[in-house]
Formats: C-alpha cells, sequence, structure tokens
C-alpha cells in the first residue's frame, strides 16, 4: 500500500459557496442599494438588472453545486421582497424562497440562510435604518415572520452578514449607501447591528430552539510595513483592533472596548446569543504610520511588494494573495473567544477573471484551515465565494469571484477550472495528492509542509 500525501477533512464537514440575494437574484428594485445604483456609483456604470438571473432560475446553478457534490449552500433572503412596505407580507416571495430551498434539501443540500445581505428595503432605509435604535424591533419582527415561514426548511441560519462592513464601508468610509463619513454614526450602527443580531438571536431560539445560529464577520489582516518600527506596529495594530476585534470583543461581551465603550450604550443580553462564529476572510493590507492621515487612523495602508494579487477591480481592494492570513485569523478568533463555539468559514474568496491563481489560492487556504483543525481548532465548514459570477457591488460584473463564469448577457455558464478541483475536493473530503498534481503542482509542499508529511500521509 502506497502513502500518498493528503489532508483529509473531519466527517460531516460543511463544503460549499456563499452568495447573496440582491447579487444573484436580479429585479431587486426595493431596497438602497438599488437607489445607491440609480445615483450612478457602480464604477462601471452597469446596472444589477438580472444580476445571476437566481429570482427566475437559482436552481440551474444548484444543480452545478450539487454536481460538485457540495454538502452546503448559503444564500441570503431580500426582506424588501418579502416586506415591501412597512407591516405588508408577500407570500408569492416566500413561495419563492420555499421552493428554492426545498430544491437544496432534494439535492442533500442544507442551506444557510442569510437574513440580512447589506440589502435594506428602502422603507426601513427611509426611517433611519440601524443608525435608529428604535429600528430594531422592525428587523427582528421580519425575523420572526420568516422563520415562522420557512423553519421546516432550515435550521441553519445568519442573522446579519458582516456587520463591520455594513457600518464601516457605508458611514465611516462612504463607500457604500448612504455615503456617509462619521465615525461616531458607524459605531453607533455597529452597536445596533449586534444588539438586532441579540435580539433576532432570541426570537429564533424561542420558535426554532434546535436550529444554529449566528452571524459573520469580515475579518482583514493589517500587517505592519516594518516589524521594526514602533510606529508602523501600533497603526497596524490600532487598524486591526478597530475593523476587526472591536466588533467581535463587543459581540461577545456586550461592551466595546475602551474607549468606544464611552460613546455608545451596552448591547443587553449578548453573552453566549450565538451558537457558531461566522469567518469571512479575503486578504491582507501592509501598514506604515503617516500623520497626514487622522481618518485612516494615521496608517498608510498598502499591498506588499512581490504578492501575488486578486484582480484588483476598480478601487483596487481586491489585493494580495495570502493564505496564512486565513490559519491567523481562525486562531486569533478562538483565542479571543477562549474556544466557546465553533467556527465556519463563511466566506473565503478570489477574483480572477482568467483562474489562474485561483485553483491554487484555494488549495492553500484549505491546507491552513487543516492546520486550523489540526491543531484542535473547531472548524466545521468552507464556503467558497462564490458559486457563479454575480453582480459585485460598486464593483459590478468587473471582478469575478465565481468557480463558475456568467455572461451577464446571456447568462450562459462555463463551470472554470476551479469547480471541477471543487468538485473533487468536496467528493474526497479533502485534499489528495493526485488534486495537487493536477491542479497547482508547484504549490505540493506549502500545501502538504514537508517535515511533517509522513505523520499527515494518508494510505491510498
Ligand atoms: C461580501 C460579499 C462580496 C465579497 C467580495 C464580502 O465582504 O459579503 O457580498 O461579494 O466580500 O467582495
Amino acid at each position: 500500500m502506497a502513502i500518498q500525501r493528503g489532508l483529509r477533512f473531519p466527517e460531516g464537514f460543511l463544503w460549499g459557496t456563499a452568495s447573496s440575494a440582491y447579487q444573484c437574484e436580479g429585479g431587486n428594485t426595493n431596497n438602497q442599494w438599488y437607489q445607491w445604483e440609480q445615483q450612478g456609483h457602480i464604477l462601471t456604470g452597469e446596472q444589477c438588472g438580472d444580476a445571476s438571473n437566481w429570482w427566475r432560475a437559482a436552481e440551474i446553478d444548484f444543480e452545478l453545486a450539487e454536481q460538485m457534490e457540495n454538502n452546503a449552500l448559503r444564500l441570503s433572503l431580500e426582506w424588501s421582497r418579502i416586506e415591501p412596505a412597512e407591516g405588508q407580507w408577500d407570500s408569492a416571495a416566500l413561495d419563492r424562497y420555499r421552493a428554492m430551498l426545498a430544491d437544496l434539501h432534494r439535492r442533500r443540500i442544507t442551506p444557510i440562510v442569510v437574513l440580512h445581505h447589506f440589502t435594506d428595503p428602502l422603507w426601513f432605509a427611509e426611517r433611519g435604518g440601524f443608525t435608529n435604535e428604535a429600528n430594531i424591533r422592525l428587523f427582528v419582527r421580519y425575523v420572526t415572520h420568516v422563520v415562522q415561514a420557512l423553519h421546516d426548511l432550515c435550521d441553519f441560519w445568519m442573522t446579519l452578514n458582516e456587520p463591520n462592513i455594513y457600518a464601516i464601508l457605508g458611514y465611516q468610509l462612504g463607500s457604500y449607501p448612504p455615503g456617509e463619513s462619521n465615525m461616531l454614526l458607524a459605531m453607533h450602527v455597529l452597536r445596533n447591528l449586534l444588539q438586532a443580531h441579540v435580539e433576532a438571536f432570541h426570537a429564533i431560539c424561542h420558535l426554532q430552539p434546535q436550529a444554529q445560529i449566528g452571524y459573520c464577520l469580515h475579518y482583514h489582516l493589517f500587517d505592519p510595513a516594518s516589524n521594526d518600527s514602533l510606529l508602523d506596529r501600533a497603526v497596524a495594530g490600532l487598524q486591526d483592533t478597530f475593523f476587526n476585534w472591536a466588533a467581535l470583543h463587543a459581540g461577545e461581551t456586550g461592551r466595546f472596548t475602551f474607549p468606544i465603550d464611552m460613546l455608545l450604550t451596552p448591547i443587553a443580553r449578548a453573552s453566549g446569543a450565538r451558537d457558531y462564529h461566522g469567518i469571512n476572510y479575503y486578504t491582507r493590507e501592509m501598514v506604515r504610520f503617516d500623520p497626514s492621515l487622522p481618518a485612516e487612523l494615521f496608517g498608510r495602508r498598502f499591498i506588499s511588494p512581490g504578492a501575488i494579487r486578486n484582480d484588483p477591480g476598480k478601487e483596487g481592494f481586491f489585493g494580495e494573495i495570502y493564505p496564512e492570513g486565513l490559519y491567523r485569523v481562525l486562531k486569533a478568533v478562538y483565542q479571543r473567544t477562549r474556544g466557546n463555539k465553533p467556527l465556519y468559514v463563511t466566506e473565503n474568496g478570489f477574483s480572477d477573471t482568467l483562474d489562474d491563481r485561483r485553483p491554487r489560492a484555494i488549495l492553500e487556504h484549505l491546507a491552513m484551515v487543516h492546520r486550523a483543525i489540526n491543531e484542535g481548532i473547531p472548524v466545521r465548514g468552507y464556503l467558497y465565494w462564490t458559486l457563479a459570477d454575480n453582480f459585485e457591488w460598486n464593483e459590478g460584473w468587473g471582478v469575478r469571484f465565481g468557480l463558475v463564469e456568467v455572461d451577464p448577457a446571456t447568462q450562459r455558464r462555463i463551470p472554470r477550472r476551479s469547480a471541477s478541483m471543487f468538485g473533487e475536493i468536496c467528493r474526497a473530503n479533502g485534499i489528495t495528492e493526485s488534486i495537487v498534481e493536477r491542479y497547482a503542482p508547484e504549490a505540493a509542499d506549502t500545501i502538504f509542509g514537508r517535515a511533517d508529511v509522513a505523520e499527515r500521509g494518508i494510505a491510498v
């Protein structure tokens, strides 16, 4: 019997992809992102339009997920369809979601349903959205309505996608709607979102005690430009704390760290209000001290020279492909939460139209997930962003994250090499030597490591 190198994942590990309603469904004209688009903010000048046509035919892509033997699929519900006007419910919209979820079950794919992924109904935005604490009850009422209607088809809920991105990009950096530049307001929005999660968590627990309920945060690494510079280390640490750890800490304990906690009311009933930690990770940036940038907390961010990169997009935001970052984030979340809940990688993806870096990037990131699991960190699933190309917020169709290529003009699907590779990984519940040989032979040593090969080898 030959011993081959391989990385096997635990039984029952969830393999799948993640997506969101606005980016995939098409025809969503009743939320603040549609309005933002009408105001001309999409950098490519495009319209979301039919997106990737999921409202009519998501099942075409679900079939591709089934062919890849995915056992999980994360999608989101569009609040503005389900409650198009305040207190008015559209049962036809819920029926369409029922059909999608039932279709996933038929394919033996576990649906992971996100209740809020960046979009707010216009009527909710007009009432001040999450800037106003009094509006939290409206979100909880929507969540309650949905869970009552769909609980027989879903028991894995995610209340919010990336409250830190929604708050910081929308209310501090102004690059997402409503385009505000007010750090204090951004902190209030983040606080209200975390409170909204807690309230929704308790409401769902009441209706469906056995459900898995959590939310995910976006983790972005900030490393000092020079480790020898105290100032670079200080400003990188400041950005790291502000962007990544303030939200996690507040979600866990109900309080922001000093001095932010002086300005915000604590989050009530936060302790224990989640069944898992959802982790979205994409990239890292280097940070150099720069006294001329108070709004950036005195840190100038840049992409590490010589790094392998994602396709940049117009904002140049999708920077370095840095696999070790995923391991570092998993470990940090595990340590900061004292291992109190399992972890899921709820998003990790690469913009790579030509698909010439993605296969290796997926393999190297998965090797880092495996490393974390080997060290006893309970990572239970990996969701690649995204199944089929979709409308990337401000970047429109300008960057492509899909395992499957989509031509938005014809809605034609062309699976990329990454799709067949991901299928092989899901089928094997791991990474085999043969997969690496065929998709990224140049990375075999970084994927399998050198010294501990024998220990991690699997008999075939
Ligand atoms: C968001 C997705 C987005 C992806 C790639 C994540 O932060 O949740 O909606 O498409 O990043 O930019």
